[in-house]
């Protein structure tokens, strides 16, 4: 696929994808948001076909994303309430074609992940930054709120962060983020590819249904009682085990030989 303001290289089951708009730190505005939209559609098909196994996300230049383009935002004052929805529905349904990407998704952030660019962090399953990254949900200060941004964040750092970082739109430094679950690991700015490249190798050894299966599951099981729970895990793990990539994998080790998938 060819785009603008996006970048792919692909290196057999592993795609990089590149935010690349360095000159305003990669904001996005609307032909950003349809070229995301539009490579998570494809790469979706990918990752169904088992292609695809692993997604890393990077910003061109020093920055990861500093959000939404405020340019192209202060400009929506001409839109209508219906085109402002719209608009925003857009904005929101390429965070969720992310977010629910059935393959490992690892964020790799340098510089600053600000507004939507935070909220690009939190649908990625994974997230590595460099030790002096920047991350905030900065809307208040420009008057706006972190909204479809809000389900995905919420997710990953719970309501008590939520009602501290919202409200006061503080940046806050990459530890922070690793403390409220927004960032999994924290590596100096040179060490970042070498860091990804781990968890790459990592998820690679994992059984690529097995991994969908378990990002699934997630949000599934994510406040259910156990009671609610319990038909909806012993389902699931009652099919992988029958699953021909399941008794691959079960089998491989009983054997001590590698499962297909590696
Ligand atoms: N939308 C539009 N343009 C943006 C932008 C955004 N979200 N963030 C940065 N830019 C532009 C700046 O206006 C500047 O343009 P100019 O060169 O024409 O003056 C250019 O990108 C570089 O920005 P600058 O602030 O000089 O870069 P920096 O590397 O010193 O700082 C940031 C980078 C991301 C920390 C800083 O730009 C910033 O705080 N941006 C705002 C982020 C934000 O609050 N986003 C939430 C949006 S809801």
């Amino acid at each position: 696929m060819s785009y603008e303001f996006l970048t792919t290289r692909r290196d057999g089951r592993v795609e990089y994808l590149t935010l690349n708009r360095p000159d305003v730190r990669n904001a996005f505005n609307e032909r950003v948001i349809a070229e995301l939209t539009d490579w998570a559609a494809h790469t979706r098909e990918a990752a169904e076909r088992r292609d695809l196994r692993v997604v890393v996300i990077a910003g061109a230049g020093k920055t990861f994303c500093a959000g939404a383009d405020v340019t192209w935002m202060s400009k929506t004052v001409q839109y209508t309430e219906e085109e402002n929805v719209r608009d925003a529905t857009a904005t929101s349904r390429m965070f969720a074609a992310v977010n629910e990407l059935p393959l490992a998704v690892i964020g790799r952030v340098q510089g600053a992940a600000l507004g939507g660019g935070a909220g690009l962090a939190a649908v990625c399953d994974i997230v590595v930054a460099s030790d002096d990254a920047l991350f905030g949900f900065t809307e208040v200060k420009l008057g706006i709120i972190p909204a479809v941004i809000s389900p995905f964040a919420l997710a990953k750092i719970g309501r008590a962060a939520a009602r501290e970082l919202f409200l006061t739109g503080a940046r806050f430094p990459a530890s922070r983020a690793k403390e409220i679950g927004l960032v999994h690991a924290i590596v100096p700015a040179g060490d970042l590819d070498a860091a990804v490249a781990r968890y790459v190798e990592e998820v690679l050894t994992a059984g690529p249904d097995a991994v969908a299966a378990a990002k699934a599951l997630i949000p599934r099981v994510w406040g259910l009682t156990t009671e609610a729970a319990t038909p909806i895990t012993a389902r699931a793990l009652a099919m992988r085990r029958v699953s021909p990539e399941g008794q691959d994998g079960l089998l491989a080790f009983i054997e001590k030989r590698k499962p297909s998938w590696r």
